[in-house]
């Protein structure tokens, strides 16, 4: 049985991600989406939101789990029994960085391949920090995430908002 892990901050998820969710569910007979824990940056939502909205706008995909880690990516791919991890490629910038983490991996681990895929034309300008940006500035993210997703977004800000004031 092929499972592939499919790790990230996802904060939040945006279309970007949930196109590389449905591709990889439909190579793999199971995805689990990463989401970490403890990352140098400040979250917008916590971890146990992002794993909500994961969960929600993927409860339709049958081989598709959401779960959160700490730690080593390895060591989580390690304890969910999976052999891969996969990656979405947006554009040549990422590919830099993305090199580097699974060579890494693979130097820390050498049974796990990392595979990557390349972000459908019409989301590779996307990112989750952009999207947020914009949510900032009121303008409409509609065009970005998921309609459950971008609700939530919209009452996070406002919620900043408040507590600004
Ligand atoms: O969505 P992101 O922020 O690009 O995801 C980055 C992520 C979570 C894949 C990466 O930061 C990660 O794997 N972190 C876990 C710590 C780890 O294993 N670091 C070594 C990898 S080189």
């Amino acid at each position: 049985m092929s499972v592939a892990v499919y790790p990230g901050s996802f904060d939040p998820v945006t279309l970007g991600h949930l196109d590389i969710i449905e591709r990889s569910a439909k190579i793999m007979d199971k995805v689990i989406v990463g989401v970490l824990k403890n990352n140098s940056k400040t979250p917008l939502f916590s971890v146990e939101e992002r794993v909500n909205m994961l969960k929600n706008i993927t409860k339709d995909m049958p081989n598709v789990e959401v779960s959160s880690f700490d730690g080593l990516l390895v060591d989580f791919v390690q304890q969910q029994k999976a052999d891969v991890i996969v990656r979405g490629l947006r554009a040549i910038t990422d590919f830099e960085y993305e090199l580097q983490m699974s060579q890494t991996n693979r130097v820390i681990a050498s049974q796990i391949d990392t595979i990557f895929l390349t972000t459908n034309l019409k989301y590779s300008y996307l990112s989750s920090t952009i999207v947020k940006e914009i949510a900032r500035y009121h303008g409409n993210i509609n065009e970005f995430l998921h309609p459950y997703v971008a609700e939530k977004v919209r009452e996070k800000v406002e919620e900043e908002e408040r507590n600004a004031r």
